[in-house]
């Protein structure tokens, strides 16, 4: 905790971890400093938060061990080109960007790298993390990247060629869950004339129970399904629906998101 962890970035995600690093005890506001491109975001995210900021980029990198990238995609390489040469060998860079991959960054810099893929989860300490280190990175930067996602969820180390679809499995998963919940809520207000802010609350509070049942240590979704839809009850009905029609929308979204990615990519230097 002793060391300058610097944010570029206080956007949704930027902010979001400052916020969580703090409630999860991974660092302190002394210990914590943030830039951004708008000074009024960066002056709100310190007047809530305690944490430090730097004028510009350049002075937040030059005072930071650890630097946090958390800008959108088009704007990585713009930040990269602003702060390479401070980017040196004593410097740990963390990209949360998606599609940009270490060798497109590692290319420019010195630095060690690793990309980490959070999660809107981690506001609330939950959730996955996903980690791709460099082989630059050191088993010092390993422990570091560790318990810093490691005090806002859980952290999984994955090789870079399963980004992807890991991102989709977890990062972009609570979208998709919640897009469930909705649309089974809506479902119930035109099907069955429950009001939908009803339904849509009901809907709600179950999901969050189900979610605390799965907390439970040993309990698989199956174990869950098998308590609540007795053979030739009516919940077996609709979970057979769903064991029915649901598998080839959710191939559907893996397809498109694999193809949205595809597009998205950054080409490794010499890839093009
Ligand atoms: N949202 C998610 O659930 C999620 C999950 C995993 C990974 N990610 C990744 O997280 C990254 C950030 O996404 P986001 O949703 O946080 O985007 P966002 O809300 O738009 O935040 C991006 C932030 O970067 C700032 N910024 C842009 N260019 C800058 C520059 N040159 N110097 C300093 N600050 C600059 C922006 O400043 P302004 O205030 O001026 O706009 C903004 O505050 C993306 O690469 C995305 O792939 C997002």
């Amino acid at each position: 905790m002793d060391r300058q962890i610097g944010v570029i970035g206080t956007g949704s995600m930027g902010g979001m971890l400052i916020r969580s690093f703090l409630r999860g005890g991974a660092a302190i506001p002394q210990n914590l400093c943030a830039a951004n491109r708008t000074p009024e975001a960066r002056i709100a995210i310190a007047a809530e938060t305690g944490i430090q900021t730097a004028d510009d980029n350049r002075t937040l990198v030059k005072d930071s061990d650890v630097i946090l990238l958390c800008v959108r995609q088009p704007d990585v390489m713009p930040v990269m080109e602003e702060v390479k040469d401070l980017l040196t060998e004593d410097k740990l860079l963390i990209s949360v960007a998606s599609d940009v991959p270490l060798s497109a960054l590692e290319s420019l810099i010195p630095a060690r790298v690793a990309r980490v893929i959070p999660s809107v989860t981690s506001e609330q300490l939950k959730g996955v993390s996903l980690i791709v280190f460099s082989d630059r990175t050191t088993q010092a930067d390993h422990e570091r990247v560790i318990s810093l996602f490691g005090a806002i969820g859980t952290p999984v180390i994955i090789s870079e060629p399963d980004i992807e679809p890991y991102t989709t499995l977890t990062s972009c998963a609570p979208a998709f869950f919640a897009a469930m919940v909705r649309e089974f809520a809506a479902s119930a207000a035109r099907m069955t004339g429950v009001p939908a802010d009803e339904a849509e609350a009901l809907a709600r509070e179950t999901f969050i129970g189900t979610a605390a049942l799965l907390e439970i240590p040993g309990t698989a979704c199956a174990d869950i399904i098998s308590r609540v839809a007795t053979p030739g009850g009516i919940t077996e009905v609709g979970v057979k629906i769903l064991s029915r029609e649901f598998p080839p929308v959710c191939d559907e979204l893996f397809a498109a998101t694999e193809k949205k990615h595809a597009s998205f990519r950054v080409p490794s230097p010499g890839k093009e």
